[in-house]
Formats: C-alpha cells, sequence, structure tokens
C-alpha cells in the first residue's frame, strides 16, 4: 500500500458526524451532504467546513456567503438520504423535507434536531477543496440531549 493509501486509510478513522449543509442560490435554498465540520472558535463562535473546489455549493457560499449546517438525529439516515443528490428547494421543501429559513435565509431542516446558520468570515484555499469558516449568526435548537447522526451509523464514506 502506497503512503497515500495508507494515510486515507488511517484518516477514516476520525470519527464525524454527517450534517446537512445549507446555502443560497440567489433566493433558493441548496444543500449537500458533508462531514468535514468542525467549531474552531469560542467567542465569538466561528466554525469551519470544506467544500470540494468545484461544487455547485462552493459557488453558492462564495457568492451569498452563507451557510448552514443541520445536525441530524440518530437514525436520520433515511432523512440524510433525501440530500444525497445535494437537492435545491421547491416551495418550502428541499429533497421533499420541509425546511424554514434561517435569519439570513439559509435552510433549517424542520427534521434536525439543531440547526446554526453562518457567515463567512474567512476562506482557505487547499489542494481539492475550500475551507470556509463562518460566525454563528444564527442557532435553533429543536431537540435538546439527543444523540446525533454519525458518519458511521450511516455506513457512508466520503471519497471520490
Ligand atoms: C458521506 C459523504 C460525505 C460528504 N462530505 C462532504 C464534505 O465534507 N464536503 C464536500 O464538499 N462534499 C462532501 N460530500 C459530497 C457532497 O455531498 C456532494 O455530493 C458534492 O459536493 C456534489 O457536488 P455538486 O453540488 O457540484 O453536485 C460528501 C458526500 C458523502 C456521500
Amino acid at each position: 500500500m502506497s503512503d497515500r493509501e495508507t494515510a486515507g486509510r488511517v484518516l477514516e478513522h476520525i470519527p464525524y458526524g454527517l450534517y446537512v449543509v445549507g446555502s443560497l442560490n440567489g433566493r433558493v435554498p441548496a444543500t449537500m451532504v458533508a462531514n468535514w465540520v468542525t467549531q474552531v472558535s469560542f467567542s465569538p463562535p466561528w466554525v469551519a467546513i470544506a467544500v470540494e473546489a468545484d461544487s455547485r455549493m462552493r459557488e453558492y457560499i462564495g457568492r451569498s456567503g452563507l451557510f448552514s449546517v443541520n445536525i441530524l438525529p440518530s437514525g436520520g439516515r433515511d432523512t440524510a438520504k433525501a440530500f444525497l443528490k445535494a437537492p435545491e428547494a421547491t416551495g418550502d421543501t428541499i429533497g421533499g423535507k420541509k425546511f424554514e429559513r434561517a435569519k439570513n435565509g439559509s435552510p433549517f431542516l424542520v427534521d434536525a434536531s439543531a440547526s446554526f446558520e453562518c457567515r463567512v468570515m474567512r476562506t482557505l484555499e487547499v489542494p481539492d477543496h475550500l475551507v470556509f469558516i463562518g460566525e454563528v449568526v444564527d442557532a435553533l435548537l429543536r431537540r435538546e440531549g439527543t444523540d446525533v447522526l454519525t458518519l458511521r451509523e450511516t455506513g457512508w464514506r466520503y471519497n471520490r
């Protein structure tokens, strides 16, 4: 096995949540599933997400300066499945799932146990992703203390 393959296999041992990340295509909410999400500052609260360099979401987040992160409850694999094809909104649903608007218009899924919206404060280019670092500007807790959906629980992998 090459060093790079070994590194890839080792990095797959990092435990992650499986999130639905949202943004705006103009005024139209758009979404994708993502696991590369982490808090990077307490005060003010900042969160980093890594978005594929050649993806539509990268364009939408870059243009709107906004993204949302929806944390799904454990057992929410079927909900997450609706977002695998990176759907955009029609009416008040995305991928058949209801959403509400955060303060600046990003999608907050009704099925999420918690959601937050970030305004982009920094961007960092890395070889095949763009890291967006955003300040939390709106947050909604729908269900406190619930277990959250993890990448492991879905049985999915993020690879190319
Ligand atoms: C399990 C899983 C995890 C993923 N994690 C990320 C991620 O952290 N960042 C990202 O940009 N794309 C991630 N993706 C890919 C996106 O969900 C999406 O399919 C891709 O960005 C599509 O780009 P498009 O909007 O140009 O069609 C992940 C996909 C899967 C199945």
